[in-house]
């Protein structure tokens, strides 16, 4: 007992030590403004500390108090965010922010549960904030933070277990000196990010090695035991860049997503989502066709291929009939749980518009589209200057940028 005392003093008391004099000068930390130290926190969910450094910045100047941030539109605060990704953030802290407007005359309160009813704030992020911006004697414990604890305790519970979290929820408080919260919650999470770290922590610079009991049973490598989550579920989605021609040159046809689901509101280029079990023949067919290159501009020809694909039957079924070109290129996007395989084609408009949409019309009532989107989707023809005035989930930001920096006369 009295060993196990002495091994979590030393462990406070050299990891503050360590904190004064190693921690990074971070725009966050350079004042205890609770509203900035939540912006933080909520940026640096899922993010790395060099990525939201920049984005932290602009946002705060942006918006640089909960008032603004409550009255700007969404589109202000998604644009600020884009690139960012986990876009359900920026809504959650906009919403949270006219709580605080109208339930705390503007002040992020000094009060535990008022701060873990707002909106997208959960246990670490209250503790955050309760901690570093109030110096609250509360737990702040995320993934870095477990991986210190079970290594320097050699704690072996599953840490995708909420027990797990509550176990360690439960020592920080213990390990908090008198007074410190706030520097001790972010010399932890500093330790995580600098020495502590997944694959080769340095536990030779550490300074509590000497009594880490996960190095002393050489157990550092094999810990933080964690059980694997469920890989996310794979989706073959064929996208569209259709290139304008005529009144639409220079400009690439983009559409609006709807108002809720997964990306909301957000800007995107047609896609749609192949059928999984005909997977294989759905990649052969669209490969061979964007192989041969469709050479000729005839309605009966682009026919019968337009309704051979489901993308060229999105973009007929939407009002905008174009001939496919070639493929262009494939890209990977994760979302937490899902993983979209993006197979993107090349297609130019067709400026006979009208004829062939009235013979699409005569078509469909021979062929299933009832799978196609939703046909009240806002669309847009863009030049690359307009994307600044619309936000894009990122895969499709990587899309554009490579096909109007470097590709555009193909
Ligand atoms: N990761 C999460 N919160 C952090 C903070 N306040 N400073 C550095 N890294 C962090």
């Amino acid at each position: 007992m009295h060993q196990q005392i002495n091994s979590r003093q030393y462990f406070s008391i050299e990891l503050l030590t360590w904190y004064e004099r190693s921690k990074r000068d971070l725009p966050w930390r350079r004042s205890r403004n609770p509203y900035y130290i939540w912006v933080s926190e909520i940026m640096l969910q899922q993010t790395r500390v060099d990525t939201v450094i920049p984005y932290f910045e602009r946002f705060i100047d942006r918006f640089p108090t909960i008032e603004a941030l409550a009255t700007a539109p969404e589109e202000d605060v998604l644009k600020c965010w884009e690139g960012l990704g986990y876009y359900s953030r920026a809504r959650n802290l906009q919403t949270a922010a006219q709580q605080v407007v109208e339930l705390h005359g503007g002040k992020v309160p000094d009060d535990t549960s008022a701060v873990a009813a707002l909106k997208g704030v959960g246990p670490y992020t209250t503790g955050a904030i309760m901690s570093i911006a109030f110096n609250r004697p509360e737990p702040a414990v995320d993934g870095n933070v477990m991986r210190v604890l079970s290594r320097y305790f050699l704690i072996e519970e599953d840490i995708v277990k909420v027990g797990t979290r509550k176990l360690m929820e439960k020592l920080v408080v213990e390990l908090i000196p008198d007074g410190r919260a706030s520097d001790f919650n972010q010399a932890l999470m500093e330790l995580g990010a600098l020495v502590c770290t997944p694959k080769s922590p340095s536990c030779l610079t550490c300074p509590v090695m000497a009594y880490c009991a996960g190095r002393i049973e050489g157990m550092e490598m094999q810990l933080p035991i964690k059980s694997k989550s469920k890989p996310p579920r794979p989706e073959l989605r064929y996208v569209a860049l259709v290139e304008g021609t005529g009144e639409h040159a220079d400009k690439v046809l983009v559409r609006r997503r709807p108002d809720t689901g997964l990306l909301a509101k957000m800007w995107e280029l047609p896609h749609v989502l192949t059928e999984q079990k005909n997977r294989n023949s759905n990649q052969k067919a669209a490969e061979i066709k964007a192989n041969n290159k469709l050479s000729e501009n005839n309605s009966s020809h682009l026919m019968l291929d337009a309704l051979a694909s489901p993308l060229d039957a999105e973009l007929l079924t939407a009002g905008f009939p174009a001939k496919l070109q070639q493929h262009f290129m494939n890209i990977e996007h994760i979302f937490s749980h899902i993983l979209w395989e993006m197979h993107v084609f090349k297609y130019v408009e067709i400026e006979q518009a009208e004829q062939v949409l009235v013979a699409v019309a005569e078509q469909q009532q021979t062929y299933d589209v009832n799978h196609l989107g939703d046909e009240s989707l806002e669309y847009r023809w863009i030049t690359q200057a307009d994307m600044e005035s619309l936000t894009f989930p990122n895969v499709f930001l990587k899309i554009l940028n490579q096909y109007f920096n470097n590709h555009k006369s193909i």
